[in-house]
């Protein structure tokens, strides 16, 4: 459900023509809709309100701070991977006590960091890494809150490049060394045990997968709670998936339909760690028709935009619906839609039937809001897009486009060359 929508042929965005925001901002361009990100903000606070729980938005499907404050502003807290997402959840107003922190890679400067803001818990990866943070929290004569990333071993059926609750990933801990871990979080002085985490891949589109990795969870937490071990959080992490083309999957009540059941009476509060689904639909990408070239089997598009901008095409085979801001009775043609970038990989749309578009108008890629403007980069030299976020019929921009001189503003030239 999102609210871009056409009324009388022309793509809306809310109550604004997206045809009026490009006129003012330019292309490529990243909108997106308040009212979208609220209504799914609120789908899941009000699908877990039969328990104590906390929302964290995943920074990484989108960090813009307009996103983020909004948000805060409605009680969500924040699940961070870097220093960089911890500064940033802090910025927008996100209280410390609801940030929680995963990643296999955190780096001394960045467990300093998160202690001294006296984020909620550190989501523990590896032994090694709970070692760290116990030497550097004592350091700093302080405890660590920590929860340990326990990896399931359950297929959440999804890309292999965005799975990552199975045995054979990089994530979390196995089932059956926990009670080890465990042990040794508690014995040691400079950390303390809150909770458990887990997470097991994104764009899943079944409930099943989620039943069955929290029921091996919450065995884990019997088990530990009868030697002693008090558990206070359940991280759930996030994953569940959106509608790119087809896709019919569960919508967060679903989700909570089938969990709660499961977490009611335990005393535990649910932490649940969704991006995409908050965001992934509340935004759309806005490029330009630059060409059209006619080739016997198929025309290619060629757009303003590539994968400079939204690498999820090339990256993961990703399907975006395409569509123009203009809808009317034309001819169709099957074209590939493709970017300026000097890559064959560098495309938004392959074969797709497709109104017969014209240079200079202006499409929009669909679903963009995840995993797009945080996975763009300067690659070719090209400043990353504008950003603007639409309330109603008012729209403003949140994040303003790169220039040529953000391009080279940290490079230097020393003397010897
Ligand atoms: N929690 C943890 C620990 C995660 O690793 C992730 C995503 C999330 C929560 C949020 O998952 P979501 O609700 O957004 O599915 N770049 C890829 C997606 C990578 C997901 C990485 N982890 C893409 O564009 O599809």
């Amino acid at each position: 459900m999102h609210f871009f929508r056409y009324r009388n042929g022309r793509l809306y965005a809310e109550d604004v023509p997206v045809k009026e925001i490009v006129e003012a901002y330019g292309t490529p361009l990243y909108i997106y809709s308040h009212g979208t990100l609220l209504r799914h903000f609120r789908a899941y606070d009000e699908a877990f309100d039969g328990v104590p729980h906390i929302i964290c938005f995943a920074l990484k499907a989108n960090s813009n701070t307009s996103i983020l404050r909004l948000l805060a502003r409605n009680g969500g807290g924040a699940d961070v991977v870097s220093g960089g997402e911890v500064f940033r959840a802090l910025k927008a107003g996100i209280p410390s006590r609801r940030i929680v922190y995963a990643g296999v890679g955190k780096t001394e400067d960045e467990i300093r960091y998160a202690l001294k803001s006296k984020i909620l818990m550190f989501n523990v990866e590896s032994e090694s890494e709970l070692l760290e943070i116990n030497r550097i929290a004592g350091t700093m004569k302080v405890e660590a809150p920590v929860s340990l990333r326990i990896n399931p071993d359950i297929d959440p059926e999804t890309h292999p490049y965005i799975s990552t609750g199975l045995r054979k990933h990089k994530f979390g801990i196995p089932m059956e060394e926990a009670f080890e871990y465990y042990k040794l979080a508690g014995s040691l002085k400079n950390t303390k045990i809150v909770g458990i985490h887990k997470h097991i891949g994104s764009q899943i589109t079944k409930v099943s997968p989620f039943v069955d990795a929290l029921k091996k969870t919450l065995l884990l937490v019997d088990e530990l709670e009868k030697r002693g071990v008090d558990i206070q959080y359940l991280d759930i992490g996030g994953g569940l998936g959106i509608t790119y083309k087809d896709e019919e999957p569960p919508v967060p009540f679903d989700l909570a339909r089938n969990l709660l059941p499961l977490l009611r009476g335990r005393g535990l509060t649910i932490i649940v760690e969704p991006g995409r689904s908050i965001v992934g639909n509340a935004g759309i990408l806005v490029t330009r028709v630059l060409y059209v070239k006619e080739g016997e089997d198929k025309d290619f598009v060629i757009v303003d935009a590539g994968m400079n901008d939204l690498i999820r095409p090339s990256f993961y085979g990703a399907y975006h619906h395409i569509q123009p801001l203009e809808r009317r009775r034309r001819k169709s043609i099957l074209a590939d839609i493709v970017g300026p970038i000097c890559e064959s990989g560098d495309f938004l749309g392959k074969e797709r039937e497709m109104p017969d578009v014209k240079p200079g108008e202006c499409l929009a890629v669909m679903s963009a809001g995840a995993y797009g403007f945080t996975m763009s980069s300067n690659y070719n030299s090209r400043p990353r897009a504008a950003e603007v976020m639409v309330k109603g019929k008012d729209f403003a921009l949140v994040n303003k486009r790169e220039t040529y001189k953000d391009l080279v503003q940290g490079e230097a030239v020393p003397d010897f060359i």
